[in-house]
């Protein structure tokens, strides 16, 4: 198992080329089931949750092909049903759910479990199946989904917790190859949704809406093969803008859609750091410790969920009193306690981590959680004193290409050990 060692102090500058999105990639590899035909996805990311992803995609019978960044899928013949032993190691997973029903109109597929940032239960997701038609039992850890015909319906996806991004999808998926007409009421709005959808329309649906809060499809008969190029992860980029934030004095980030950042861009520039645009870059101007805010985490176009460990850890090291809540999963504070272990005053009142400024952290050997946790505890570690050590870094390779090389390449001293 990797360790990465995070030699503090090292000042950054210089620019950065962001990667595909994780959270596109993944639904999108999925929906290439829904077509007999080719479909060529470009700008996948070299991770090892699309790695998870193309497994899938294989074990249900597609041929799959990948060439640096291009993954084709042929989905000539399909299995319908994804057994435990190839979908427990990611919960994204569950979106194979939605094209299967759509194609085949059944699916059994290996229910997710919960996992660190909480519970990750998948009503809704079960609750728009249920809407377009599909009869839906949970037996021997397996949900099973399947329906006659799918009938487009009126679904409201709105839960406790605010809209689903992979229910939306999932439910999109289904619907587009479902009789009628389908309106998805407290859809998600994500850049991932919209990019989702993008790539159905390019295969012959009718979807109207991605990214609002009412998403309308007209179901198709079929769908056709098509050609997709996935948009910059903006979790990535919002990743490196807080590394430049903590240690940078300039980075410029390239590929990103500046409007996906808005709420990231907001945060710093509240924070006292500088944000410069253009079309397709972004540059952080570093302007020494941050002043204090108060975030709330929520669904986009709001501060996202998957940002909140790196906020924490820039932070850390601030001036006066900052305050951080996460609304979208209340529990998703493990990085807390290994922050702490750095020296960082934090104390968590409820679903808010409260922050107090030290002058600097101090590097210790900590232990990542989760794939964002563990980002955050690289970043704490490019300014703290000395070494940082963490451990369990399967985590970050999850959903980060190569993330010490990039750091590396505009001046951190990043080294990754084989344990
Ligand atoms: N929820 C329910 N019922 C459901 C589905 C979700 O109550 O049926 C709740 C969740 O427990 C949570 C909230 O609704 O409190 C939002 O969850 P959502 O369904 O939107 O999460 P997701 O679709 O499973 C995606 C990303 C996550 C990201 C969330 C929120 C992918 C593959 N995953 O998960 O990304 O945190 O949306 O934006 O797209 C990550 O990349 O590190 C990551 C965890």
């Amino acid at each position: 198992m990797d360790k990465i060692l995070v030699h503090g102090g090292q000042r950054l500058s210089g620019s950065i080329r962001v990667s595909g999105s994780k959270n596109s990639a993944l639904p999108i590899l999925a929906a290439c089931l829904l077509t007999k035909e080719p479909c060529i996805i470009r700008h996948v990311p070299d991770l090892s949750d699309v790695h998870y992803m193309l497994q899938i995609l294989s074990h249900m019978g597609a041929e799959v092909e990948r060439a640096s960044g291009t993954v084709t899928v042929r989905a000539e013949k399909i299995k319908t049903v994804a057994p435990y032993d190839i979908v427990r190691k990611m919960r994204a997973s569950v979106c194979v759910l939605g094209p299967l029903l759509g194609r085949e109109k059944e699916a059994t597929v290996s229910l997710p479990g919960g996992c660190v940032i909480g519970d990750r239960p998948i009503d809704l997701h079960l609750r728009g199946f249920e809407a377009l038609g599909a009869a839906v039992r949970v037996e021997c850890g397996n949900v099973k989904v399947f329906a006659a015909r799918l009938k487009g319906q009126t679904i409201n996806l709105r839960g406790k917790f605010g809209s689903t991004v992979l229910g939306t999808d999932n439910v999109m998926m289904a619907a587009v190859l479902a009789e009628g007409v389908t309106t998805i009421e407290g859809a998600a709005a994500e850049p991932e949704v919209v990019d989702l959808a993008n790539f159905l329309n390019a295969m012959g649906a009718k979807i109207e809406g991605a990214g609002t809060r009412r998403i309308v499809i007209e179901g198709v008969e079929e769908l056709h093969g098509a050609e997709h190029s996935v948009i910059p992860d903006r979790i990535e980029a919002g990743t490196f803008m807080v590394a430049a934030a903590i240690a940078g004095s300039r980075v410029t980030l390239r590929r990103v859609v500046p409007d996906h950042l808005k709420a990231i861009s907001d945060a710093l520039i509240q924070a006292g750091f500088g944000i410069e645009t253009a079309r397709d870059t972004l540059t952080v101007v570093g302007n020494g410790k941050p002043k204090p805010v108060e975030l709330v985490t929520e669904p986009y176009p709001n501060f996202p969920t998957d940002m909140q460990a790196q906020m924490c850890a820039l932070l850390c090291e601030g001036e006066g009193i900052s305050v951080v809540t996460e609304s979208v999963f209340p529990q998703r504070f493990m990085h807390v306690a290994e922050l702490k272990r750095m020296g960082a005053q934090i104390t968590l009142e409820g679903a808010s981590a409260v922050i107090k400024g030290v002058e600097r952290l101090s590097g210790a050997p900590v232990m990542a959680s989760d794939l964002r946790a563990s980002a955050a505890l690289v970043l704490a570690g490019l300014r703290a004193s000395g070494v940082t050590e963490v451990n369990r870094v399967y985590h970050i390779d999850r959903g980060y290409e190569s993330i010490d090389d990039k750091l590396n390449g505009i001046g951190a001293q990043i080294e990754r050990v084989k344990v």
